[in-house]
């Protein structure tokens, strides 16, 4: 079976026969604090930990075990667990795996409130963190210590695209014992599966392709078989809650994922295509052109591409200018987050502590919506025009 018919033919249905209730296409939102047990036996046998199924709205409700057995599948992993954000979702991973005198690897294209967390709280904790090249390879040997207990990987990275070599450094990590963690959210797990490359921990922020209409805010840790009972431990313990509600318009999206992200690719590819003709842009960043300098690992890992990428203007437009040519478009909301119906469009000067290759450039990144890619062009172009 295809991946897009297997994400839509889940379980719940046979479940809900087996369970006597109302087979209805979607499953049922359970708003609920308190779960009832049977008897005071059961009751007694959940205290003590000896019982299966959920004790209390914190462990995970109907929605929330059947999404996540949806993204477990889908992931390739040994268990998944949603978060109330990406971040919360990063936050985790990082709480989990982490101790004090553990020294942590991140790339520095990772998302920065992630990186943020690491230095001002993690450090809090005598966890230090070191910042890495986004490209990196193999050659990640020379920046591990003997207490380096995690590497942070986003590949690509959401602002600037650049790709690790992840079978490399998830070799490299192996061999040492340290935990590989990689925020999957841009090609979601239909574009890259980053256990299968040797990754241990999956990370999505649901927020973006999978929920997929800007309504709401979810993250998803998956993880290997070889860490998924420390993860899973740990997650419990914290009793995390992410909303049934908010699972259910997760589990709505994940259902036409497939498609949106077919457009989402196809419409960015034209719209990029149109830039790299024009006149008064200079780079377009974007994984699968064949100019992009990690578009052979590209080819390599990845079975496709998404919906957001950016582009150097040829020379550097004052704020005015910039502001000029951004408020005058018509279809791109201005706004941060991506992965949704609508286009939206973010433009700003990385700071990075390693050599970049767009040092001092202001990089304009489009997330391309579901608009028709003609009138998205149709839109930049004219907004191109106020540009000297
Ligand atoms: C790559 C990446 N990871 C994680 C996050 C955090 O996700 P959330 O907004 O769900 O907290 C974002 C948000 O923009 C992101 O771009």
């Amino acid at each position: 079976m295809k991946e897009e018919s297997r994400i839509i033919q889940r379980g719940w249905l046979a479940d809900s026969r087996k369970m006597k209730l109302p087979t209805t296409v979607n499953p049922p939102v359970y708003q609920g604090s308190t779960v009832l047990f049977d008897n005071f036996d059961q009751m007694c046998r959940a205290g003590q930990g000896d019982y299966d199924g959920p004790t209390y709205g914190t462990d995970r409700l109907v929605v929330q075990r059947i999404l996540e057995q949806a993204l477990r599948e889908l992931e390739g992993g040994f268990a998944t667990r949603v978060c109330p954000s990406g971040l919360s979702a990063i936050q985790t991973t990082l709480n989990a795996f982490l101790k004090s005198g553990d020294h942590l690897l991140v790339v520095d294209n990772a998302y920065g409130p992630g990186l943020r967390y690491c230095k001002k709280v993690l450090s809090k904790f005598n966890i230090e963190t070191s910042v890495i090249p986004p490209s990196i390879g193999a050659e990640i040997v020379a920046a591990i210590r003997p207490e380096t207990a995690l590497i942070l990987l986003e590949s690509p990275g959401s602002h600037t695209f650049e790709i690790q070599d992840i079978r490399a450094i998830t070799a490299v990590a192996r061999e040492k014992n340290i935990v590989t963690a990689l925020d999957n959210t841009w090609a979601t797990p239909l574009y890259l599966k980053p256990l299968a490359l040797g990754v241990d921990v999956s990370i999505q922020s649901v927020t973006k392709y999978i929920a997929g209409y800007s309504d709401v805010l979810m993250g998803a840790v998956t993880v290997n078989e070889r860490y998924g009972k420390t993860f899973t431990d740990f997650y419990s313990l914290l009793e995390i809650y992410t909303p049934d509600r908010d699972c259910y318009l997760a589990l709505r999206g994940l259902n036409t994922l497939g498609v949106r992200l077919r457009q989402h690719e196809t419409s960015a590819l034209r719209v990029a295509a149109w830039l790299q003709g024009c006149e008064k842009v200079g780079t377009v960043i974007h994984p699968a052109l064949p100019s992009h300098p990690e578009h052979h690992l590209f080819k390599r890992d990845f079975k496709g591409s998404s919906g957001l990428f950016g582009f150097t203007f040829a020379r550097e437009y004052s704020h005015e200018e910039l502001a000029r040519f951004a408020d005058s478009l018509e279809f791109f909301g201005l706004g941060y987050s991506w992965g949704g119906y609508k286009s939206l469009l973010t433009a700003a000067k990385q700071q990075r502590e390693t050599p970049s290759r767009y040092a001092g450039q202001t990089i304009v990144r489009l997330h391309i919506g579901l608009e028709n890619p003609e009138d998205l062009i149709a839109d930049l172009s004219r907004a191109m025009e106020t540009l000297p």
